[in-house]
């Protein structure tokens, strides 16, 4: 197992007698590509701040590479950073703003050209160097500010929503980019991020809080098939788990664990067919054309249920009954933890 790059023991945050991050504990390793995962105002930024040093946890402790950098300052930590805001030079053109921390580190001109032209050209902006950012578009300025995180060569880069302002065929490219950019120069990643589908495609792990607490700390396979808590099922897929009160299916014929509260099972595992548990008589009540795939809302009862499915022949108003095989589902207790 690789060494740990960055460490986290006991961090508490509070902005006056706000709590916002508790308890946080992590470790990651160097080369790894971990996403920071959570609702607006979970705490991710602050979290982002704390690691590079731009702001102070009020307890614990922080390390990076082995030591101890709790109270060292930004500058002192050799980590790039790309922010929610950009907090781009506006007196700077595109280009300058890019090769500053460059030139302040004397790197020669030659090479800096040569990094610049690489870097924007897979940024896909190598035609805006001489624009001032107030010339450029929300999603221009993201790729700038990813620019010139990049171009550091900093070995952790961490990155708080960087490509929120593109739209959506840019924003997978990329998500590409970056992901082959990270594996090829061995960098340590924290990217910061409320969209679960970015991180379950580029993740090695997902820290994923709410509230300011670490919810679940794991792999994409492990967080989508394994979920520690309902918030974490609920989290993730699209559309989520389905979780339901058991008692809906009390009546199938197998044992369920002790204090199970409610039931989990993915829109993708259930089927139309027989199979092993019988979920529910319901109705259609709306239907989600995909190409691929459709959605269809199933009500049972009075719960809603989601169903994945490639048949896209049924229609809404038509009964229907709905199945899943035993290890489909998921059980939960009443604290919502998984059984
Ligand atoms: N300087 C500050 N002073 C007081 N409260 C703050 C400060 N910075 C952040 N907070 C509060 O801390 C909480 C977490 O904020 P944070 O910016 O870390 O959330 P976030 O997860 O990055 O959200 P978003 O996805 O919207 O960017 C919020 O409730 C916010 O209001
Ligand atoms: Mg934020």
């Amino acid at each position: 197992m690789a060494e740990a790059m960055i460490t986290l023991k006991n961090v508490n945050k509070s902005f006056g007698k706000n709590k916002v991050l508790e308890k946080i504990n992590f470790s990651i390793r160097k080369g790894t590509f971990t996403v920071i995962l959570g609702a607006s105002g979970s705490g991710k930024t602050t979290l982002l701040r704390l690691i590079a040093g731009l702001d102070f946890p009020t307890g614990g402790k922080i390390f990076i590479n082995g030591k101890d950098v709790t109270q060292e300052e930004a500058s002192k930590r050799n980590i790039s950073m790309v922010f929610q805001s950009y907090a781009l030079f506006p007196h700077m053109n595109v280009r300058e703003n890019i090769v500053f921390g460059l030139k302040i580190r004397k790197v020669k001109k030659e090479e800096i050209e040569k990094k610049l032209s690489t870097v924007t050209k897979m940024l896909k902006i190598d035609n805006l160097l001489g624009r001032k950012p107030s010339e450029l578009s929300g999603g221009q300025r993201q790729r700038v500010a990813l620019a010139r995180a990049i171009i550091s060569e900093r070995l952790i880069c961490l990155m708080d929503e960087p490509l929120s302002n593109l739209d959506a065929k840019l924003r997978s490219s990329m998500r590409k980019e970056l992901k082959s950019l990270q594996e090829k120069l061995n960098l340590t990643v924290i990217y910061v991020t409320h969209d679960q589908i970015e991180a379950m495609s580029m993740a090695d792990e997902i820290i994923l809080i709410n509230n300011g607490k670490i919810e679940q700390h794991a792999d994409p396979k492990t967080i989508y098939e394994n979920p520690k808590t309902i918030y974490v099922a609920e989290f993730i897929g699209t559309p989520p788990m389905n979780i339901f009160n058991i008692n809906l299916i009390k009546n199938s014929n197998i044992k369920l664990p002790e204090n199970a509260e409610k039931a989990g099972v993915r829109p993708e595992s259930i089927s139309f067919e027989r199979r092993e548990i019988k979920i529910g008589d319901g109705e259609i009540v709306f239907c989600e054309y995909h190409g691929s795939e459709t959605i269809y809302s199933v009500k049972v009862n009075e719960t809603l249920i989601n169903v994945k499915s490639i048949e896209g022949k049924h229609t809404i108003g038509e009964k229907i009954s709905l199945y899943c095989n035993r290890e489909q589902l998921l059980f939960f207790n009443r604290e919502g933890r998984k059984l």
